[in-house]
């Protein structure tokens, strides 16, 4: 076990800070990277963390594997990472439990994280995945301090995933070709862009079988519902969001330019600058390098406004 930072160089590092369950199926994706040299976890519960690291360390050690060197870390080498993961906090327990419920839970803990790895220098790419994400990224922001773009929340691109999978099974085509987007809260106001959704580049609702659209309404009802029908049967979520995270993290440290849904704060896009909510960007190695505002229909348009006043009601919460 390596117990201790092992390089100075902050490229290829990646830490992840909160080893519970979406913690441990990032790293578990993040070691199949051939990207990463280095992984750095995090942990309240030192034993629990070495167990981790010692588990993921028999992992790399598989001969298919690249060597990734697997670090029970502090913040100071989280700090020394060029991404860092917040996995930490509360996740939905019940099916019925909102993920904006959690705000009152995780922005303390938040908070303390992001503080700590500001004392330590931190001025790498966060990304964020603890709940209600699109929340916490504000928090982020505003006790780092740093640029915007620098935090990225995984946002919509989860719904996003399972909107396609769905899609792609209606179509009966892989889910690569189909080209639609969940944008708004990653939460229960939460839009599906149906007027710009493509199935094999031809526009969805020109498709003879799209369906009426109670049909795309019931689909985006069970993109809303999927979390909750997942905790319902086995108490959590955690590979598909594992593999958003692995995504992001590839994006930033490959400098993809990858255009994924992800969480950040508007900058007029939509009409609006007061709120953080998933929208497509372009993710490469200093974060979201750009938004892109997709065109909408009036009713998409409206809905997404809800969904930004949703998320902008709790704001007065979000320094408490
Ligand atoms: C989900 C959790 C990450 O949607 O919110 O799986």
């Amino acid at each position: 076990m390596n117990d201790h930072s092992a390089s100075a160089t902050h490229d290829n590092r990646v830490c992840i800070i909160g080893c519970g369950r979406v913690g441990m199926a990032s790293a578990y994706a993040l070691i199949q990277s051939s990207f990463i040299r280095e992984l750095v976890l995090v942990g309240r519960d030192r034993e629990r963390t070495e167990g981790e690291v010692m588990d993921l360390e028999h992992a790399v050690a598989v001969p298919m594997k690249s060597p990734i060197n697997v670090i029970n870390g502090s913040y100071a080498d989280a700090a020394s990472s060029s991404v860092v993961v917040i996995a930490a906090g509360k996740a939905t327990g019940g099916s019925d439990t909102s993920r904006l419920d959690l705000l009152d839970a995780n922005a303390p803990i938040v908070r303390e994280i992001v503080g700590k790895l500001k004392k330590e220098g931190f001025d790498g790419v966060i990304v964020m995945a603890t709940n209600p994400v699109d929340l916490l990224v504000q928090v982020a922001l505003e006790e780092t301090g740093l640029p915007t773009g620098q935090i990225v929340g995984t946002g919509t691109l989860v719904d996003t995933a399972r909107l396609r999978g769905m899609l792609a099974e209606a179509f009966d085509i892989e889910p690569r070709g189909v080209d639609a987007y969940i944008i708004g809260e990653h939460g229960d106001s939460e839009v599906a862009v149906w007027s710009g959704a493509r199935i094999a580049g031809v526009p969805l609702l020109r498709h003879s079988d799209s369906g009426e659209a109670r049909d795309l309404d019931r689909m985006l009802e069970r993109v809303r519902r999927a979390a909750p029908e997942v905790v319902r049967r086995k108490g959590h979520t955690e590979y598909a969001i594992g593999l958003c995270v692995q995504r992001i993290c590839e994006a930033v440290l490959r400098n993809e330019h990858a255009v994924i849904a992800v969480s950040t704060v508007l900058d007029g896009e939509y009409g609006r600058t007061d709120v953080c909510l998933g929208t497509p960007c372009v993710v490469g190695k200093n974060g979201i390098e750009r938004i892109i505002e997709l065109d909408l229909d009036e009713e998409e348009r409206k809905a997404l406004h809800r969904s930004a006043e949703t998320l902008r009601r709790l704001n007065p919460r979000l320094s408490a």
